[in-house]
């Protein structure tokens, strides 16, 4: 028995799968990596730890692209209480993406990094070798594509559901939420960037040779942390406590 409310919630299984596929490869390259530590020539000239780093990174962006959007077609009809625009679209987009991503994979595997460009016309815009942008300009232009094409039909299905808005206390519920987010995210960034400038200095910059030590300038800087806690950083400090 299915359990869909509308059919075309159905694209998003192909989307689902390949993302499984493509983690199971990221752990699989990250295994190779791993072990290559500790032995070094394991796989030696086969798979060189550059390549399997490439790949496995490549990998994570990748399936996360084809999890966000098998959700977002999984979710969006439902929740826009209509079908999806197209689902053709949907599907042709999966199989554009799959065959430009498993390509690409091959690429990285079995052609030296260098050829690959050279023979993907790197010279005339050249954005290869960068950390997490090593794909070869035409899948960087595929997936330029796919993600316009996944937000027409997103946006497009979302306007169709219009019709059927949520209940004027939800939208002004949602108002509220969306502009409280917004604007802590606004001065979350104001004053992380202003710790980090601060940071800077103090451990860095004084010539004198008075450069305080991490723990000491952490203590200059709590006033920013307060700043952010009071103006509704509460929950996203927690996640920026990761970077700072
Ligand atoms: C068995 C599981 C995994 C193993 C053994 C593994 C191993 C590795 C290794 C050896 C590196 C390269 C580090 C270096 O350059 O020296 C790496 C990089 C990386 N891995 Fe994994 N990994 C695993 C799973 C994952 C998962 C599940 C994610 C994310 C969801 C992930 C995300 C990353 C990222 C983002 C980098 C690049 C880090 C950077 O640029 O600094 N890995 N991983």
């Amino acid at each position: 028995m299915s359990t869909l409310k509308f059919q075309s919630q159905s694209v998003a299984t192909p989307y689902f799968i390949f993302a499984l596929i493509l983690f199971t490869g990221q752990i699989l390259f990250g295994l190779v990596m791993g072990l290559q530590y500790v032995v070094g020539d394991f796989l030696a000239g086969i798979i060189p730890f550059n390549v399997a780093r490439m790949v496995h990174t490549n990998l994570l962006i990748v399936w996360l692209l084809f999890g966000f959007m098998g959700a977002a077609y999984f979710l969006v009809p439902e929740e826009s209480e209509t079908e999806l625009y197209s689902p053709k679209l949907a599907i042709l987009l999966f199989w554009v993406f799959a065959v430009a991503a498993t390509l690409t994979v091959l690429g990285y595997l079995l052609v030296p990094y260098s050829r690959l460009a050279e023979i993907t016309g790197n010279e005339y815009f050249p954005t290869m070798g960068r950390e997490f942008l090593e794909q070869p300009t035409i899948t960087k232009i595929g997936i330029v594509i796919v993600c316009l094409g996944f937000l027409f039909n997103i946006g497009m299905t979302m306007l169709r559901g219009i019709g059927e808005a949520s209940s004027k206390k939800a939208q002004v519920l949602e108002m509220w939420g969306f502009w409280l987010m917004t604007v802590a995210m606004v001065f979350i960034t104001l004053f992380l960037t202003g710790a980090g400038i601060l940071q800077i200095w103090l451990q860095r910059l004084p010539e004198s040779g008075e450069a305080l030590s991490f723990m000491e300038t952490q203590d200059k800087l709590s006033i920013f942390y307060w700043a952010l806690e009071a103006t509704g950083g509460h929950i996203f400090d927690r996640l920026n406590n990761l970077y700072v």
